[in-house]
């Protein structure tokens, strides 16, 4: 029996980069997912002013664009500030005062390599979601009324907790409004009704892989501040090589 929903667009989770493959993204909205940290810091300097970030893939090419545009260099290789560049990727170093009106050259582990990636398999277009920016993607992937892939960056392609539990949540909320395909898809909800009670908890309790990492950095306050629901409630857009808050 065809279970299609007649006139509903579709959302389909891929829980690793390694997937992607298997998906069409051009005629998608791809929400690139990196909870621990990368989208949960895009999404709060840009809420607190930045005037654009621009994702790349390499520490290099991060130097380089920094230079060349007088710009604020950040981000992490497994987790720790990169070699070369100024900042790391905890958000709460993004403030108002630190980053208003400036441009930020990002590049991390996964993150920003899945942007990339989600860019060279055609992606018609990228958003940037996490938890603290929960709502602002719901609305407007609703308002948008257009297939959808939930896209996790993972760690080194292997599926974690956080970015499915992220892509659990947006399905939670726009169920009504899609038709919800694919067994990851169920597998990113399933869990997510499992952990919503208390997400730190239950990262915790899980021994999740990043959790481990970044607790053993002495990152607590990251993490805790990675799952809070909208505390930078902002859309983060991809457009000609940057990302910035949808007007
Ligand atoms: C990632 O790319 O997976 C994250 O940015 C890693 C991190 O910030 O620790």
């Amino acid at each position: 029996m065809n279970n299609k929903q007649p006139g509903k667009p579709v959302v389909q989770t891929v829980l690793s980069p390694a997937l992607l493959n298997l998906y069409e993204l051009n005629s998608s909205i791809v929400v690139i997912i990196d909870v621990l940290r990368a989208t949960s810091t895009i999404a709060t300097a840009l809420h607190h002013g930045a005037k654009e970030i621009i994702p790349v893939a390499t520490v290099a090419e991060c130097i380089q664009l920094g230079k060349q545009m007088d710009a604020i260099t950040a981000g992490e290789r497994d987790g720790k500030i990169a070699e070369g560049l100024q900042y790391g990727n905890t958000p709460s170093v993004y403030t108002p005062k630190f980053v208003g009106g400036k441009t930020v050259v990002l590049t991390t582990t996964n993150g920003t390599r899945l942007l990339h990636q989600a860019l060279e398999a055609d992606a018609e277009e990228i958003i940037t979601g996490a938890f603290c920016n929960l709502s602002s993607v719901c609305q407007y992937l609703v308002q948008r009324q257009k297939n959808v892939l939930l896209a996790c960056a993972a760690w080194r392609n292997r599926v974690n907790l956080e970015d499915t539990l992220f892509a659990g949540a947006v399905i939670d909320q726009i169920k009504d409004q899609f038709e919800i395909k694919g067994d990851s898809s169920q597998i990113a909800e399933i869990l997510y009704q499992e952990a919503k009670p208390g997400l730190f908890e239950y990262m915790k309790n899980k021994k999740a892989s990043h959790y481990q990492r970044l607790m053993d950095q002495g990152l607590e306050a990251d993490i805790r501040y990675c799952l809070s629901v909208n505390s930078a409630d902002t859309l983060p857009v991809y457009e000609n090589g940057r990302l910035a808050v949808r007007k």
